[in-house]
């Protein structure tokens, strides 16, 4: 394990143990967030109706915990305006009930519930945001020894009605026991090359969270700074591989475990929806820049296409075709681009780093290759 990846376990490790969910509905940061702020604020201003006694509903009840279940129902923070916390307090409703009583300014319920947002909430995408369906860990996961993992997937489709049309569309990550639990310390999880597949309509994404058990740890977030489009193409759901689908990172990620083979995991989207696909704008460019270093590389060799039109060979051309008609292998190049760290690209960390276990290309110049795709992608932006 390199050193960075090692200090990132010890510091997950510090920080996740012990925060494990007492209950399926609660994320600890986001409770401990509410209890900060926004639970002092409820308990001074509306506890006088809405403590157990009524006559409202008990979001204002002195046990911190049963407040905060009543209230992540009345907070809606991909649209803080639309909460019921917001319309309920500009509206005055208190004075319906009680001619005399004062009830809170709309800022300052506002603030609050920016606070638990900023303070943990962001991190519990189990109550906000577009989050897969659980499953639980396979207790047959390879393990590091092995070299092998397992690709676990979830079905995008159960995402709507949130994000409709998303059929036939699914999430795929490979999986591999790291390390296992020891004495005094927690196994853990390593993860590798993400992908979306999507048989419809183009789909674009932002922020990729792997939870465990419903909870996201902040330290963990390789793959938290990602967005794109994903082009459409065919989707064999039932076969082993989806079918031609870009991995979104060269980068593998460890998770630290929280119970071991009873984790639960589940994928949350910042944003996922359908969009229109993504062309590249600089076919020129693609022309003048890329094609030579992709020559350069004898990439056809291998995922067919270029000027001689090679066959290629497999999986390369299954997983990677380059055989296509200039404007579509530009887009798919491009959605091998990383858009937030483009020297992190699996277009360009593949071949050049070896990432994913690529063979690594030789007799040529590295970081000349390197540069004319960035040229190029660079005028993509
Ligand atoms: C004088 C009594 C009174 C006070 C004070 C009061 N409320 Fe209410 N509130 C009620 C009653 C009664 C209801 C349920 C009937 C209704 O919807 O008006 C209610 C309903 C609500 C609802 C909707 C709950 C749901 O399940 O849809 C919200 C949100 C709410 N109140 C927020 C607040 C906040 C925030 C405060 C403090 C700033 C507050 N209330 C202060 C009496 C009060
Ligand atoms: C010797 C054969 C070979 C050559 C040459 C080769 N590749 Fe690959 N490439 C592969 C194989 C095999 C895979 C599948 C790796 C895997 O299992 O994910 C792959 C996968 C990839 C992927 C990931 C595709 C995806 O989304 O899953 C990228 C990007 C890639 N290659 C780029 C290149 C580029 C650019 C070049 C030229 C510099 C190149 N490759 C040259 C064999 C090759």
């Amino acid at each position: 394990m390199s050193y960075r990846l090692g200090v990132l376990w010890v510091l997950g490790w510090v920080l996740s143990w012990g925060s494990v969910p007492s209950h399926a509905a609660d994320c600890e940061p986001s409770f401990l967030a509410f209890s900060a702020k926004m639970h002092p604020l409820l308990r001074a201003k509306c506890a006088g109706c809405h403590d157990a006694a009524g006559p409202g509903p008990g979001h204002s009840v002195a046990d911190a915990r049963e407040a905060y279940r009543a209230a992540t129902n009345l907070v809606n923070f991909d649209n803080l305006p639309e909460s019921s916390f917001i319309s309920m307090t500009r509206n005055r409703h208190w004075l319906e009930h009680d001619s005399r009583a004062e009830g809170a300014s709309t800022a300052e319920i506002q603030a609050a519930l920016e606070a638990w947002w900023t303070h943990g909430a962001n991190q519990c995408h189990g109550l906000n945001g577009f989050v897969t369906t659980s499953i639980p860990l396979p207790a047959d996961l390879p393990t590091l020894e092995s070299g092998k993992f397992k690709a676990l997937r979830w079905d995008l489709s159960l995402l709507a009605p949130k994000v409709p049309g998303l059929e036939n569309a699914y999430f795929e990550i490979e999986a591999q026991r790291f390390n296992a639990a020891g004495t005094g310390f927690p196994g853990s999880f390593r993860w590798r090359k993400p992908r979306i597949a999507t048989e419809r309509a183009a789909v674009a994404f932002r922020g990729i969270r792997i939870l465990l058990n419903k909870t996201f740890n902040p330290l963990e977030n390789a793959y938290l700074g990602l967005f794109g489009v994903v082009p459409p193409g065919p989707v064999f759901a039932g076969a082993e591989s989806l079918g031609e689908f870009p991995v979104l990172s060269s980068s593998p990620m460890i998770l630290i475990e929280k119970r071991g083979f009873g984790d639960e995991v589940s994928i949350a989207f910042d944003k996922i929806s359908v969009a229109a696909p993504m062309g590249c704008k600089n076919q020129a460019g693609f022309q003048s820049n890329a094609i030579p270093a992709f020559v350069a590389g004898k990439c056809f060799d291998c995922h067919g296409g270029g000027p001689d039109r090679a066959r290629g060979t497999l999986p390369a051309r299954a997983l990677f075709s380059m055989a296509d008609e200039a404007p579509v292998f530009c887009a798919k190049a491009l959605s091998r681009v990383e858009r937030a760290n483009l020297d992190n690209s699996a277009l360009i960390t593949y071949p050049l780093q070896g990432s994913g276990g690529h063979p690594i290309v030789n007799g040529v110049s590295l970081p000349e290759l390197k540069q004319s795709w960035l040229t190029w992608i660079r005028s993509e932006l």
